[in-house]
Formats: C-alpha cells, structure tokens, sequence
C-alpha cells in the first residue's frame, strides 16, 4: 500500500508539472482526487491494512493528497502567471509604429474672408455679437423701421416661415438686439448667413454671408464711418486703397451711403472685376437712425452711431478667383482644399 501512494504521489507530481492549462489541471484533480480518483480507491482497500498500520498509512494517504492540492495550486498559480504575461506581451504597444496621420480638412473660402474681417475689426477693439438666423419679422423689419407693407421691404424679399417670423434678410436686426440688451458704448461686428429669394446662378445665391458692423457712443459722426471703413478697406485690400460713399436709402440709417473700394484687381484702372468702374461695391452704411435708436432705449439727444453690412461672398468670389457662388455650397474638398 505504501509503494502505491508513493506511485501515486510521483505521477501526480510529474504530470502537474507538465499540464499545459487550466482544464489540463482540473482533468488531474478529478483522476487522482475525484471520487473515482486513485487515491479515493487505494484509501477504499484500507480494510485490508493490518489494524495496527493503519493510523501510519492514513497519515501517509492524508499526506499525498496535502501534497497533490498543493500541488494543483502552484500549477495552477504558475499557468496564470504564464497567461498573464503573455497577454501583457500581446497587449505591449509599440510606440516607434509611425502614427497614423488624421486627414487635415482646409478653413471655407468664406471662413477665410470671414476671419480676416472680423480679426480686423477686433483689432480696433470690436466685439463680436449673435443673433439668431430664423427671426421675427419685428427685427428683421419693423424695429428698423420698415413698416409692415411698405415697399422697401420689397428689395429684400425673403422666406417667411410665418407671418411673423422668417429667415433673416440681412445681419442688420442683430443691431436691434445688441442696443435693446447694452447701453453705449456699443463697438460690434456680426458675422452671419443671411436670406433673400433669389434665383440661384453663378453670382446670386437665395443664401449669402455678410458682417454687419454697429457702433453708439457720444458725438459719434459721418467722418468715424468714413475712416474706420478706410482703415477697413486698406488693411483688407491694401494701402492703396480708397473708399468712396455714394448717397443711397436704407430705412434704418440716415444719412446712407452705398460704399466703394478701389478695384483690387486693376488699381483704380478699370478691368473685369469692377466692369471698367475702377470700384467696386463692397457695403452699404450709414448714421444710425434717430428713430431706430430711440425705439431700441437709446436717447438719440445723447448717442449717435454708425452702422454698416458687408457682403462677404463678392469678396471671396474676387479675392479668390473663384467664378460662380455655386462652389461655396457645394462642399467639394477638391475645390475646398485649394484654398
Ligand atoms: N442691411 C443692409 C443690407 O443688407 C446693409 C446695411 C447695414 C446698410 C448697415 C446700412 C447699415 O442691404
């Protein structure tokens, strides 16, 4: 009986020692510990011991298996091991892998012009201002004073979603919304995607992008329009650059002028771009209203203030020589990405 546990034992013991997994070692514990296991059946022949051996051989018996468990978990405690590094090898990342480059997209043409106007402006310390682009008829128009029917909202005809609210027409209503919320002084520009129901073709599109321009304070006048325009226009188009004001009608500025630049294609000379002019025609502007600051809180008696909208699409259109609107909504990166 005692050679039989000793076979017992050194089977065990090597056969541990080469189970290559978890399951290998589970298929050993029931052979040699299982209720049909081998031990389990040599303790089974124990009545055929002599009475006096049997305490000694059920020590010994008791001993194998303390030895077999413990050997099944240092097996077991060793295949882990041998696991867990292999996974942490397999996870290992290689950090001399060249990386895998993002594709980089290009700024819009529109974004570009956009920028360089607004970074302009801030630099003459503007702030920028928002407002939303479904608005109510009642800035868009009336706090600007187009009455309802009259006939210069006929010029700007739009898309009215209800009778009373539409897709704003021009930036000019975010105007009516800075002075209702801030006393002066008021120093804004906003850039924004503006509506109007035209025709699409190579130079008219039913949406365009401009950056309108406002600013109240005391004793503001025609002569601060006329040289931040210029400074504008210079540092836009070049120190060259000259600006001229033509007399013109908007309802909410008075006086208005329709504002020029000197052709930055030809100088002056006259080419394609301005039509022979020599100029081309950049923005409209003028003295804010009287009317339209006392409706918004402002005592015109105290403040006065100059207001302008700039059209953004001609300029990249020209500055780009890009030949019809079309492209800026088409979103092709392969004219995108050209710019
Ligand atoms: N909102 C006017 C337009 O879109 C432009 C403008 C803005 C004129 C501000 C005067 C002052 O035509």
């Amino acid at each position: 009986m005692k050679e039989q546990l000793d076979a017992i034992k050194n089977g065990a013991e090597a056969e541990l020692e080469s189970a290559g997994s978890l399951a290998d070692i589970e298929e050993l514990r029931l052979k040699y510990l299982g209720k049909k296991g081998e031990l389990t059946s040599v303790l089974r022949g124990m009545g055929g011991v002599a009475p006096e051996e049997r305490p000694l051989v059920g020590q010994m018996a008791n001993d194998v298996r303390g030895f077999i468990e413990s050997g099944i978990i240092a097996a077991k405690d060793r295949l882990q091991k041998k696991e867990r590094l292999m996974r942490m090898e397999s996870d290992m990342i290689d950090v001399t892998v060249p990386g895998k480059k993002p594709r980089l997209g290009s700024r819009h043409t529109l974004s570009i012009v956009f920028d360089e106007f607004t970074e302009c402006f801030i630099g003459m310390g503007y702030e920028i201002a928002e407002g939303p682009e479904i608005e109510h008829d009642y800035y868009n128009f009336q706090a600007l004073n187009f009455p309802l029917g009259h006939p210069s909202r006929d010029v700007q005809d739009t898309f009215y979603i209800t009778d009373s609210i539409l897709l704003r027409t021009h930036t000019s209503p975010v105007q009516v919304r800075v002075m209702e919320n801030r006393k002066p002084p008021i120093r804004i520009i906003c850039p924004g995607r503006v509506y109007r129901s035209d025709e699409v073709d190579a130079t008219h599109s039913p949406v365009f992008h401009q950056v309108e321009g406002l600013v109240v304070d005391k004793g503001v006048t025609m002569g601060d329009l006329a040289g931040t325009l210029k400074m504008f226009a210079q540092r836009i188009f070049g120190e060259s650059t000259d600006i001229r004001l033509r007399p013109h009608y908007f309802p909410f500025t008075e006086p208005s002028a329709e504002v020029d630049v000197t052709c930055w294609v030809c100088k002056g000379k006259g080419c394609r771009t301005c039509k022979q002019e020599g100029w081309v025609e950049l923005l409209g502007a003028g003295m804010v209203n009287p009317w339209v600051l006392q409706n918004c809180g402002i005592d015109p008696e105290i403040y006065s203030g100059f207001a302008f909208g700039i059209g953004i699409d001609r300029v990249a259109l020209c500055k780009f020589g890009i030949d019809d609107m079309r492209l800026f909504f088409e979103n092709d990166v392969r004219f995108l990405s050209q710019f």
